[in-house]
């Protein structure tokens, strides 16, 4: 999607151990106007797909997975991290591990709000070892729905995420995948 390709170009920063800053529109500060945009995007990807529920992960990708709950118009829900291993019966949980930062967290969404027969639609601000995506389809598959998709703001084509999960035959479409990025530059994948 171009106009996030030159927002990223404009405004992301790129820090040393390969981390990509987007604090100033996607993960701090929100560009409500770029999110809405995205969301608009994700619709003209899945529109054919039967979506009914949209699932994210606490924190970054709720902004712009409420703005696709709203084109949809169905529900978002996001699964919670919780530090405590004292799981109740109504939920469903998995774990995640961050690559970043190196902790595993229990990832849990409450049996309330994901039934078998949902079409579920996963959005998130970043794919990079793919940890929280496929800790997510763990939990969407625990409910018995079904997942539709991906769809994910900016992807690191460069990390392993997104090659192991559409091998493993998930739909992914990024809106941005870098292929690779220093300090002083960042390349796009031509797609
Ligand atoms: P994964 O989510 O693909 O498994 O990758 P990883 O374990 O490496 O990522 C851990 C966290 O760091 C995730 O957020 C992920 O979205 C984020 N992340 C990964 N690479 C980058 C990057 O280059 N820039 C930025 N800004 N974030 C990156 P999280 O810890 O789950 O939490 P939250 O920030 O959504 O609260």
């Amino acid at each position: 999607m171009q106009q996030l390709i030159e927002r990223i170009k404009r405004d992301g920063v790129v820090k040393p151990g390969g981390v990509l800053k987007v604090d100033s529109f996607l993960n701090h500060q929100i560009d409500p106007k770029l999110s809405y945009d995205m969301a608009k995007e994700i619709h003209r990807l899945f529109e054919n797909e039967d979506v009914n529920k949209i699932l994210t992960i606490e924190a970054s990708g709720i902004g712009m997975a409420v703005l696709t709950g709203l084109v949809f118009d169905c529900p978002v829900v996001f699964a919670k991290k919780s530090k405590t291993i004292n799981l109740s019966d109504d939920v469903y949980s998995t774990t995640v591990y961050s690559f970043t930062h190196q902790v595993s967290k229990q990832v849990l969404v409450s049996k309330r709000y994901l039934n078998p027969g949902d079409r579920v639609l996963i959005v998130d601000d970043f794919l990079a070892n793919g940890a929280a995506l496929e800790g997510l389809c763990d939990i969407v598959e625990q409910a018995g729905a079904t997942v539709v998709g991906a769809a994910i703001a900016i992807e690191k084509a460069f990390q392993p995420g997104g090659a192991k999960l559409r091998e493993r035959g998930l739909r992914i479409e990024s809106l941005a995948r870098i292929e690779s990025m220093g300090e002083d530059s960042i390349v796009f994948c031509k797609e």
